[in-house]
C-alpha cells in the first residue's frame, strides 16, 4: 500500500542536535537527538511526546506504512522534532539517522494478527529485516538501542511469563509463530550485538498496549470492539471469549520505555512491559458495551471462521513484571475500564475511521 502523501515537506527543518558523545551516551544524561523508528505509529507517537516532554531532540524514522502524520498532530510543529519518511530496513537511511543521534528506540514493525494472516511473508520479513538493519546501524554508531519485541514469543507457555522462559513460537505449520519467531530472532541478534560488541541493547517484550490512536485495521481487538459498539453492530468475540489478555495504557507504557533505555542495569536484558491484570476477551467486550451504553449483542465467532486453521491463539497471556519493577519501580496504574471510558468519550481520528471503514469493506 503506498504511503499517504505527507501534508508538509520533510525533513522538518530543525536546529542541529547536540554533538554526539564518542562513547554510548545515556539518553537522559545527554540530551542529544533520540531516534524513534515507527514514531508515527500508535505507541511510537506517544513515546515521541514523552521524549519531547523530557527535553530531548527527537528524530522520527517512519515509512508511514501503518503510521500517520495525524498521530503526531500534537507535536508536529515542535522545534525539537524532525521526521524522515523512509524505511528502517534501508541500511543507508538507518545509518544516516543513527549518525546524528545519541540513542535509538526501534519500534518500527508490522503488527496485527489479521495482517499476519493475510500477508505473513511481508510481516515476518518486514519485522526481521528492519530490526537487523537498525541494530547494525546502532552498532556502527555505538548507540544504546531499545528494541520492541512482543509477548507473542511466549506462545502457549505457562503463565505468568518470565523473561527466562523458553520462547514457544510452535510448529512452522502455525503461521502465527512466524511473527513470534521474527521478534525472537530480533532479540537474539540484539543480545549477540551486546555479547560480541558490547552494544548497550535493551529488549522490551510488550504485552497488549491500548489507548488513543490505536488503529484497528489490522485486527487489534479494542479498537474493533469500540467501532462495532459505536455503530450498533454485533461485537464479535473470536473463539469462546475465555482467552485472557492484560491491557496496558499506552501513555504509561511509553514512559516505561523511556525509563528503561535510561536505566544502565536494563542493558543486555530482556524485560516484560505491560499490565499484569488479566481479563477475558469476553469481559473486555462487556467493558466496551458498558462504557458506550451500547445495546450491541456480543456474538461468539468460531476462531477458524476468521483465521486459518493453523493459527493458534494463546489461551492465557500474563506477564511477570518482577524484572520491570526491580529495574524502574514499575507499578501499572491505568485500569482498562478507565482507558475504555476515555476512548469511548473520544471520536476516533479520521485516519482510524478511514482504516476501519476500509476494513469493513475488504
Ligand atoms: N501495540 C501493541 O499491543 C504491541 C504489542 C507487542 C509488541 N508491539 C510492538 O511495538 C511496536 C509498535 O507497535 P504499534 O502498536 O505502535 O504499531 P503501529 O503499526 O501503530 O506502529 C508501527 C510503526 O512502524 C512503521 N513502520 C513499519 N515498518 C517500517 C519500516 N520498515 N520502516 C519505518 N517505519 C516502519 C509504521 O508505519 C508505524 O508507524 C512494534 O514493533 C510492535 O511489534 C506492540
Amino acid at each position: 500500500m503506498p504511503p499517504p502523501m505527507p501534508s508538509r515537506p520533510t525533513p522538518v527543518p530543525h536546529a542541529p542536535p547536540a554533538p554526539r558523545a564518542s562513547t554510548p551516551a545515556d539518553v537522559r544524561g545527554h540530551l542529544g537527538e533520540v531516534v524513534v523508528t515507527g514514531g508515527a505509529g500508535f505507541l511510537g507517537s506517544h513515546l515521541v511526546e514523552q521524549l519531547l516532554r523530557e527535553g530531548h531532540w527527537v528524530h522520527v524514522l517512519d515509512d508511514l506504512s501503518s503510521g500517520s502524520f495525524e498521530n503526531l498532530a500534537v507535536v508536529r510543529d515542535h522545534p525539537r522534532l524532525r521526521l524522515t519518511i523512509g524505511s528502517a530496513a534501508d541500511p543507508a537511511i538507518a545509518q544516516r539517522v543513527c549518525n546524528s543521534a545519541s540513542a535509538v528506540f526501534h519500534l518500527a514493525g508490522m503488527v496485527g494478527v489479521q495482517r499476519l494472516a493475510a500477508e505473513p511473508l511481508v510481516v515476518m520479513q518486514g519485522n526481521l529485516r528492519c530490526t537487523e538493519v537498525m541494530l547494525e546501524a546502532a552498532a556502527a554508531a555505538r548507540l544504546p538501542i531499545l528494541i520492541a519485541s512482543s509477548s507473542e514469543v511466549y506462545g502457549q507457555g505457562p503463565v505468568p511469563f518470565r523473561e527466562c522462559d523458553p520462547v514457544r513460537p510452535g510448529s512452522t505449520q502455525n503461521l502465527r509463530g512466524g511473527y513470534a519467531c521474527a521478534k525472537a530472532m530480533g532479540e537474539w541478534l540484539a543480545l549477540a550485538h551486546n555479547h560480541q560488541q558490547g552494544l548497550p541493547v535493551t529488549i522490551a517484550r510488550l504485552f497488549n498496549v491500548v489507548g488513543p490512536r490505536q488503529n484497528g485495521a489490522y485486527g487489534m481487538v479494542l479498537p474493533r470492539f469500540l467501532q462495532q459498539a459505536r455503530t450498533g453492530q454485533p461485537i464479535t468475540v473470536f473463539g469462546d471469549g475465555s482467552q485472557t489478555r492484560c491491557f496496558g495504557g499506552v501513555r504509561e507504557i511509553a514512559r516505561a520505555l523511556a525509563q528503561l533505555l535510561a536505566t544502565p542495569a536494563a542493558r543486555g536484558q530482556c524485560v516484560n512491559v505491560g499490565s499484569d491484570r488479566e481479563i477475558t476477551v469476553l469481559q473486555l467486550a462487556e467493558i466496551v458495551r458498558a462504557a458506550l451504553g451500547s445495546r450491541s449483542p456480543i456474538v461468539l465467532v468460531p476462531h477458524d471462521r476468521v483465521f486459518p486453521k493453523s493459527f493458534v491463539d494463546p489461551h492465557r497471556r500474563v506477564p511477570s513484571l518482577d524484572r520491570l519493577r526491580e529495574l524502574i519501580g514499575w507499578v501499572p496504574e491505568q485500569r482498562i475500564e478507565s482507558i475504555v471510558e476515555e476512548l469511548a468519550a473520544a471520536e476516533p481520528s479520521p485516519s482510524v475511521q478511514r482504516a476501519l471503514a476500509a476494513r469493513a469493506f475488504s
